[in-house]
């Protein structure tokens, strides 16, 4: 370490051991405020960060994942936060004891500290408490978004909040706010929609996961411990990178930035959102993470935004412009950027000493710190953690509640968008319940890791009828049908096997496999040889109706001609009956699409409003059976 180095380290033991001094004279003076839940806010910040060393500052701004998290962790360096990563579970199949029993270990760490801080743990609920086996998962975005009901996705927000609070969790980074502007981005099915105003419809889920703040409030606000801290993510222009590649460039003038991908964000700081995430992308070659004119200007100064700006997952790291940048010179530029909280998540020990630095060098003023640590505070007050940090087992039993299972069926339900029904003037749909003998086919149909897809018990998602507990599509169908009725099905049938066998009917259902973030980039978008082949071969001997289970539009145009009937699934979830609940005639369709469905890859990116417009099935398209609600 050279002479600089030594300076600056033998700085920061000075100002720290100077502000111990001051701290522990002022301590035994004042009467202590932040314990006291009858004070306001505002006041219970104030006194708290006037108590606390520069150490626990940094430790406060400090958020690290579950599997480096101990004594020698958490308590030792103050950290501020947990979560669990995508995947990151305290067992195979935990139960909800094991999860309440690790976050209410991690909490006693934090709560042994000097001051008692509580920590917030945090976790990916995107879709349901995706990472939780035995949850409800609700269909990803992009279904939502067809519902075009924005009451449901608060009443989703509300069952969320309840099954993420019984694991003793009580922050989510949820929900996605992204405008998907390319399909083939391998996150846009975390987008409500290609619409930003179809977007900015569905912060209602805000309502549901932290409860309706009051009008006249402004700021973080959640209200009870039966709600969590909800964070709108990722600020700003997530889903308008060039050729929708994950973490990319998006290249916009401001207005399009603005009316686009930002036309959200006001809605969701109105609703009192907790915290917001910035983007791993770039806005014209500027890292979103290093761009203090849109995270402190814009969206702490013009929107007001007054929670806490935490980071993404190692994204300090990818700051990569200027080039040769090192972690120092990138911690500089993100904490002076505006961003809060860092999810570092692992080498938490470099980022502590790397800030201590930065400030003893006065590269980081004592305001940004001073911000940084007021506003995770007033969240974590907002949250009522000081009052309540641990897992509150009377609320267990919503873990994957019946009435949330109904709720997510009636999502799905609502989601599914029917895109072709019948040749000509006859109609396919509803199905004859009563048939006597039905084909389904395509793994699709009896998995319930393929129509969970991306985000569920693990990261990138995976096929299997184990990963969780839930209805395939096919337990659905047979529900459905009469006693009477004979439903086979073959997962991958040899060629012909619908010949001349007497089905009435034959459901195909295809689609994609698993995917999250950038492992779903996807530049050709087109259904597999043997699913099309499927499709050609099985309607070609029998009237079928093609189930799309994927998180997108897929190129189907060269097929569709040899589908009877054709319905827009997306990735429902663990509640698959919804399924058949449509195709069998008991509620009527009323999903519109979120998004364009192109005809061909090289028209992208193609979105409702464009010149040349030329989809398949346009936005907002949706087709009716014409039934009343049975
Ligand atoms: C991921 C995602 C972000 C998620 C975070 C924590 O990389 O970009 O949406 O909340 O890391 O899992």
């Amino acid at each position: 370490m050279g002479i600089r180095g030594v300076v600056l380290c033998v700085l920061a033991v000075v100002l720290q051991s100077c502000t111990i001094a001051e701290v522990r004279a002022d301590n035994d003076e004042k009467p202590i405020l932040y314990k006291d839940a009858s004070q306001p806010v505002a006041v219970r910040v104030s006194d708290l960060y006037g108590r606390m060393t520069l150490d626990e500052k940094i430790g406060q701004m400090t958020q690290i994942e579950i599997t480096v998290s101990n004594e020698s962790s958490v308590s030792k360096y103050y950290i501020g936060s947990v979560l669990s990563g995508g995947g990151s579970v305290p067992a195979t199949n935990a139960t909800v004891h094991q999860w309440t029993n690790m976050t209410d270990y991690v909490q006693r760490l934090a709560l042994k500290t000097r001051l008692g801080i509580p920590e917030i743990y945090g976790i990916d609920a995107v879709h349901g408490h995706n990472n939780v086996y035995g949850a409800t998962i609700f269909p990803h975005n992009i279904g939502l978004g067809c519902t075009r009901d924005p009451a449901l996705l608060e009443r989703i927000g509300s069952a969320t909040a309840l099954e993420v609070r019984a694991t003793g969790i009580p922050y989510v980074f949820a929900p996605c706010i992204a405008v998907c502007r390319d399909p083939r981005w391998g996150r846009c099915y975390e987008s409500y929609s290609e619409d930003p105003e179809v977007v900015r419809s569905m912060t209602t889920i805000i309502d549901g996961l932290q409860g309706r703040s009051p009008a006249d409030r402004e700021g973080p606000y959640v209200q009870n411990s039966r709600k969590v801290a909800a964070c709108a993510k990722h600020f700003v222009g997530d889903g308008g990178t060039t050729n929708g590649i994950d973490e990319n460039n998006t290249v916009i003038d401001y207005d399009g930035l603005v009316n686009i991908h930002m036309k959200a964000y006001p809605d969701a700081i109105a609703k009192g959102v907790s915290t917001v995430m910035a983007s791993y992308s770039s806005w014209n070659g500027i890292k979103m993470h290093a761009n203090r004119f849109l995270l402190t200007d814009v969206l702490k100064g013009q929107l007001g935004f007054k929670g806490f700006i935490i980071s993404d997952w190692q994204a300090v790291e990818r700051i990569t412009d200027p080039p040769g940048v090192n972690y120092t010179l990138a911690t500089y530029l993100a904490l002076n950027a505006g961003v809060d909280m860092v999810m570092v998540p692992y080498n938490y020990t470099d980022f502590i000493s790397v800030v201590k630095n930065l400030v003893a060098a006065k590269q980081i003023p004592m305001s940004r710190i001073e911000d940084a640590v007021k506003r995770i505070l007033r969240v974590k007050f907002e949250t009522g953690l000081f009052e309540k940090p641990y897992a509150d087992e009377s609320l267990r039993s919503f873990l994957g509640a019946p009435s949330h299972r109904a709720l997510a069926r009636e999502a799905v339900r609502k989601s599914l968008v029917l895109l072709k029904n019948g040749k000509g003037s006859q109609s396919l749909l509803p199905l004859n319940k009563n048939a006597t003998k039905i084909l389904i086919v395509g793994a699709h149909a009896d998995d319930l890791g393929l129509q969970c897809g991306g985000w569920t018990i693990t990261w990138q998602g995976q096929a299997g009828n184990n990963i969780t507990k839930g209805t395939t599509i096919l337990k659905g169908i047979k529900q459905s049908v009469s006693a009477n009725s004979k439903v086979v099905h073959l997962a991958k049938p040899r060629t012909g096997a619908a010949k001349n066998k007497g089905y009435e009917y034959a459901i195909v259902v295809v689609g994609e496999e698993p995917y999250a973030e950038m492992y779903g980039d996807n530049m050709n978008l087109t259904l597999s040889s043997s699913y099309q082949e499927l499709i050609k071969d099985t309607c070609s001997y029998v009237k079928c109706v093609v189930v799309m289970v994927s998180g997108r539009p897929l190129v189907v145009e060269p097929i569709v001609s040899h589908m009877d009937a054709f319905v827009a699934a997306w990735l429902p979830g663990t509640e698959g009956a919804g399924v058949a609940d449509m195709l069998f005639g008991r509620y009527d369709f009323q999903g519109k699409l979120s998004r364009t469905w192109f005809k061909r890859v090289d028209q992208l990116p193609m979105n409702v409003g464009d010149q040349n417009y030329d989809p398949l099935y346009p936005f907002g398209f949706g087709l009716k059976m014409g039934l009343n609600d049975r």
